[in-house]
């Protein structure tokens, strides 16, 4: 009896997952998109049994190679597939029908609430409107008194360990700098993390974006439920962290919305609210622009501001983190451009290692800029997007079934071999003036492109410029330690550290 109850069951349930998938097969083999091959219920899991964060990209290396650059994949459930594809890539990002993200980033709700990275539909697009004049390049300016002054404590604090043989992975070193960056621009507060890394609010960003990061590649991890019955523990630790940034986020935003109605009591004048005790202005925050603006003539309420505030906090350190780190490391292995970028660097910023930069000296720094550029090509910070389509969509020629999820693989697409000669190869010049034009936008695509593009990729460039520039002017960078292990943790991390040695610069 119980058998038979058994089989009705498993018979009626394969019956739904097929009639489930039908639709989909279909449209996906009459669209040429295959992929390996798939199991009821399960999908392609059992393909990944053996994978890890450090195997991922070899995986898609091998589904590239097998299935060719767009590729099915059914997983638990979900389904959709991955593309490669600079022409697909381009059909998505500039299509305003997959604007929408999939439940890959489901995970960092918790944290950015429904901010701009994870928002979609109206609200989305509103916020985007408001928060894009945020990032003028009159407030970029005033940003990069910071990006100079944390960049120097970043140097200050290495003199110690620069000692021509002592291995230094430069992930945690960029880390607390970047996150004293953008917690000064975005919140208009110092938190000191390179002096106090053990500051409550540095340790709670530290422990959400890790623990976040192991949860994104663990499937026992990545569903809520699971999580919470596994791994009590991680969950009271990671909602704690949560918990303290929110409190953190809240108490900044109540205490400038308190000075800038003061202000406006007192005088009616807002921008008031902008000078410091001694008749100074002071520099304007994101969160100060948030602060002043209205969707429909009201204004944003605290907690409208925080999700957008936390999602600069987690968009704009990780990324850039990433993005130094692995400069430092392609540098120190390739003294000839580095020798180009001091070079530049003396020129246009002269001898004196404490002269500070502007915006304007930082934009004469073409060649570190195409260093910057190379590097996030073989490094992309975030080396893949998700999208989700709501309705069937047609995307170059192949008619996609609603309810599919993409993935678009930016760190295999920057490595085409039909793209970039020589994939492999750190080669700065490829993005040089000379050679304009060459690069097609949509194999490159480090700060996705089309409407739901980087905001920030503007301020995260002359942040890089700053820091790295920094490093050059007082180091020589030496290649120690380990080759790079690149693994997709939410960012682009590595296994093995992003290490190289450093030696003070005599001149
Ligand atoms: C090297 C540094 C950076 C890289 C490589 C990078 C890359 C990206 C990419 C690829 C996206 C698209 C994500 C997606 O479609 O899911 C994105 C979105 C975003 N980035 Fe960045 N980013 C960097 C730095 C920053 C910084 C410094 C900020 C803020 C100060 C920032 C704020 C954002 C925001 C708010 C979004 C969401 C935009 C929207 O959906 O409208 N990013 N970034």
């Amino acid at each position: 009896m119980y058998l038979e109850l058994l089989a009705i069951f498993l018979a009626t349930v394969f019956a739904w997952d097929y009639l489930r998938n039908r639709r989909h097969n279909k449209m996906y083999a009459a669209a040429g998109i295959r992929g390996p091959r798939s199991y009821p219920l399960v999908g392609n899991a059992p393909m990944m049994i053996n994978e890890s964060p450090k195997t991922i990209f070899n995986l898609q290396d091998r589904l590239i190679a097998e299935f060719g650059k767009n590729i099915r994949i059914q997983m638990m459930g979900e389904r959709g597939f991955m593309t490669a594809d600079p022409k697909m890539i381009e059909a998505i990002m500039s299509s305003q029908q997959t604007i929408q993200k999939n439940n890959l980033y489901g995970l960092l709700v918790n944290w950015l609430g429904d901010g701009l990275l994870l928002s979609k539909g109206k609200k989305w697009f509103r916020r985007r409107k408001i928060i894009t004049p945020a990032f003028h390049f009159k407030i970029l300016e005033d940003f990069v008194e910071v990006f100079d002054q944390q960049s120097a404590i970043m140097a200050q604090q290495l003199y110690d360990r620069a000692d021509g043989k002592t291995v230094i992975n430069m992930f945690p070193v960029a880390c607390l700098c970047a996150m004293d960056i953008i917690a000064e621009t975005a919140m208009g507060v110092k938190i000191n993390a390179q002096l106090q890394p053990q500051f409550s609010y540095v340790q709670s960003v530290t422990t959400a974006s890790s623990m976040l990061a192991e949860r994104f590649m663990n499937p026992l991890q990545r569903i809520e439920s699971w999580m919470k019955i596994l791994y009590p523990k991680l969950t009271a630790k990671l909602n704690a962290s949560v918990k303290n940034m929110h409190d953190f986020t809240n108490s900044v935003i109540t205490e400038r919305r308190e000075l800038l109605q003061k202000s406006i009591a007192d005088g009616g004048d807002p921008d008031a609210a902008l000078l410091n005790d001694v008749g100074q202005k002071r520099r304007l925050a994101l969160l100060d622009v948030l602060l002043k603006s209205t969707i429909d003539g009201a204004p944003l309420s605290n907690s409208d501001i925080r999700e957008e505030v936390d999602t600069f906090m987690f968009e704009g350190h990780d990324t850039t983190t990433s993005s130094i780190a692995y400069t430092c490391y392609l540098l120190a292995r390739h003294p000839e451009v580095q020798a180009r970028v001091f070079q530049e660097v003396r020129d246009v910023l002269g001898d004196d290692k404490s002269t500070p930069v502007t915006m304007q000296l930082l934009g004469e720094l073409k060649y570190l800029e195409c260093v910057i550029k190379e590097s996030l090509r073989l490094f992309p910070s975030v080396p893949i997007i998700g999208r989700y389509l709501t309705q069937d969509t047609l995307l170059d020629g192949k008619l996609i079934p609603a309810d599919s999820n993409v993935m678009i693989l930016i760190y295999h697409a920057q490595r085409d071999p039909d793209y970039f000669p020589d994939p492999e190869k750190f080669i700065p010049d490829r993005f040089s003036m000379e050679r304009k034009g060459e690069i097609n936008p949509f194999a490159y695509t480090p700060f996705s492109a089309g409407a739901r593009n980087c905001i920030g990729q503007k301020f995260a460039m002359l942040e890089m410029k700053s820091t790295i520039s920094k490093m050059v002017r007082h180091f020589e960078l030496l290649p120690l330690g380990e080759e790079v292990q690149p693994v997709m943790n939410l960012i682009l991390r590595s296994s093995t550290g992003i290490n190289c040695g450093l030696k003070p610069r005599v001149y």
